[in-house]
């Protein structure tokens, strides 16, 4: 258990002690806080059949050998802290994916102001989700002096996005309401990304996971695949990354269960409907996936939100973020964790959610703690 609260602060050398011990004891973390039995293993990379698929074959011992073998290597890579000597940097931000998705387990979001992508307004509209600033020397991460014109980024939760990756993208654009036909003030409007759907990341930036564990090696950690390696990448390495390891890290995050909730709470759920939350937070988009009320869509947050980085998305527009897992997110909220609240979340959306948040802020105290009852049960 003591390992176990270390990995949930962060303190990854601790964890990393054993590496068949650590994977052992994040799937345990998982278990724990999300009150799911073993861990699930998705069968989405193995089959095209997804998580259904998985379920059932789940039956077959066999099979879930397989893929639980599968889903441990790529929680190894996930974990896995890189040196220099195999191919870190030149310039990163972390030694390891699971430095900065730590929380409450390898695969969680950022726990610490420590873990955040940092982008400059420079770079702000660099293809990648977010460029990296520091540079390491010596081996050693630098103190990170985070200059005056950079925004933060708070580093998501994967746990779902496997069973998000199931929705089918026309189910996605039929939620669009660019014009506002429908009358309630709100317009999402779907990122489109070389012809497909951009769903992963704040802005919806990149379309499919494997994407951006490409784009996450290459901006957090420096590490590209030798197969795409180009001049100007470090060639002077051990092991730089093998190409089968993007799919391998893939599998792994296609792998980490949904978050379950904890209670259903029904009266609380018509207020969050009264509210128009669910515009928005939709509970399901397609009927079939379970409940992470998100409608995967862009959304004009107002002026206060606006982020620099826009990633092809103005930059006031957010995608809506999931709400499953809010029983067990941390105490940072919205895209740079400026909220310490789930109110304090509400109370600052703008925009388009400006009619929601002002109906909230309006809400008799009775009403308010039904729909707070509802969202800690997600
Ligand atoms: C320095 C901190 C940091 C490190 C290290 C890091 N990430 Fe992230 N990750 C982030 C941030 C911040 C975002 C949100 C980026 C955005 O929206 O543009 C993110 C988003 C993601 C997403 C999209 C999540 C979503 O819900 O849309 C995936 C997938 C992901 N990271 C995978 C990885 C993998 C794989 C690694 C290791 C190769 C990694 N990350 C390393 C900070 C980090
Ligand atoms: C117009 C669309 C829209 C409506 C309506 C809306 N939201 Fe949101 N919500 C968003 C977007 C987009 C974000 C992400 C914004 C960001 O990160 O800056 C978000 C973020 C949140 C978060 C923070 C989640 C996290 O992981 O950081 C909470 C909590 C939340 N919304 C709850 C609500 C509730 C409750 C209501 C109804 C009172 C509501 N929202 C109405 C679009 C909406």
């Amino acid at each position: 258990m003591t390992d176990l609260v270390a990995a949930q602060t962060g303190t990854r050398a601790k964890v990393l002690s054993g590496l068949c011990h650590a994977i052992r004891l994040s799937a345990a973390a998982v278990a724990a806080a999300f009150q799911i039995g073993p861990l699930l293993v998705s069968s989405a990379g193995l089959s095209s059949s997804g998580l259904a698929a998985s379920q059932t074959a789940a039956g077959s011992p066999e099979l879930q050998g397989a893929a639980l073998l599968e889903f441990e290597r790529g929680a190894r890579l996930f974990t896995r802290s890189w040196t220099l000597a195999e191919g870190l940097g030149p310039s990163y931000s972390a030694t390891s994916c699971a430095e900065c998705h730590s929380s409450p387990a390898a695969g969680g979001a950022s726990s610490g102001a420590a873990q955040f992508g940092v982008v400059a307004a420079q770079e702000a509209a660099a293809p990648a989700p977010f460029a990296t600033l520091q540079q390491s020397r010596g081996g050693k991460v630098e103190a990170r002096p985070i200059p005056a014109a950079a925004r933060r980024t708070r580093a998501p939760s994967l746990f779902g996005l496997g069973l998000l990756s199931t929705i089918d993208a026309s189910a996605v654009f039929r939620l669009e309401d660019p014009l506002d036909r429908d009358g309630n003030g709100i317009s999402g409007r779907a990122s489109r990304v070389e012809g497909t759907l951009g769903w992963l990341g704040w802005k919806a930036s990149v379309g499919s996971i494997e994407a951006f564990v490409r784009v996450a090696l290459r901006s957090e950690l420096g590490l590209v695949p030798e197969a795409v390696a180009q001049e100007g990448d470090r060639r002077d390495v051990a092991y730089e990354l093998a190409s089968e390891d993007v799919e391998r890290l893939s599998r792994f995050i296609r792998g980490l269960a949904a978050p379950q909730p904890k209670w259903h709470d029904a009266v609380g759920a018509r207020v969050f409907n009264e509210l128009g939350c669910h515009n928005c937070h939709v509970p399901t988009i397609d009927g079939n996936t379970p409940y992470a009320y998100t409608d995967l869509l862009l959304h004009d947050m107002g002026p206060d939100l606006a982020d620099p980085f826009s990633g092809g998305a103005q930059p006031s527009e957010f995608r809506t973020a999931p709400l499953w897992g809010l029983s067990v997110a941390g105490r940072s909220f919205l895209h740079d964790g400026r909220a310490h609240s789930v109110e304090d979340a509400i109370l600052r959306h703008g925009g388009e959610g400006l009619r929601s948040r002002n109906a909230f802020s309006r809400l008799p105290a009775l009403s308010r703690r039904q729909l707070m009852h509802f969202l800690a049960g997600l």
